[in-house]
């Protein structure tokens, strides 16, 4: 038995770039296209290319690939990223609605497309900034 533990990111896991650029051009083409996401596709800027670069950056970063987002943008501070868009609970719930199809479409690991959810699922929830978000008061998860 080996004692080198061989750590496996989550970006390894899922197939790397090239599932990372599927998963984000799956999840734009949702925003665009399913009239659930109206609200929040009404929040983006009509070409969306810059966009897609900056999602594919920054979600190789948080599973575990290269540094892509960081080294030009510094700490995420995704929340206060977000403070000038009104994110409430239905904004958050257009915004799974599209990021798990898109999981679904690009990740073939049911393991860590599941994994994948739960930690994006945080993510939204802790994203919203109008009323009623539990987080309001205190914590900083990412
Ligand atoms: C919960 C609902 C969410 C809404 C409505 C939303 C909306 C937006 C909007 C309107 C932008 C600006 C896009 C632009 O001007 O190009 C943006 C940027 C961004 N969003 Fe979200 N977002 C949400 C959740 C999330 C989550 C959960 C993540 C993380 C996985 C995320 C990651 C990002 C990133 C990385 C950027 C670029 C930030 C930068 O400029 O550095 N968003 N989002």
């Amino acid at each position: 038995m080996s004692d080198t533990a061989v750590v496996v990111s989550m970006f390894e896991r899922i197939g790397g770039t090239v599932t990372i650029d599927r998963l984000v051009e799956s999840f734009y083409r949702r925003m665009d296209e399913l009239p659930e996401a109206a609200c929040i596709r009404a929040m983006h800027p009509s070409d969306l290319d810059p966009t897609k670069q900056v999602l594919k950056r920054y979600l190789t970063e948080w599973t575990g690939g290269a540094k892509l987002y960081s080294v030009e943008k510094g700490h995420p501070r995704l929340r206060q990223r977000h403070m000038g868009f009104p994110i409430g609970s239905a904004e958050r719930d257009a915004w799974l609605l599209c990021m798990r199809g898109a999981l679904d479409e690009t990740v073939a690991d049911g393991a860590a497309r599941q994994e994948l959810d739960v930690a994006l699922s945080r993510l939204a929830d802790w994203m919203r900034n109008q009323a009623g978000n539990p987080h309001d008061a205190g914590g900083h998860p990412a």
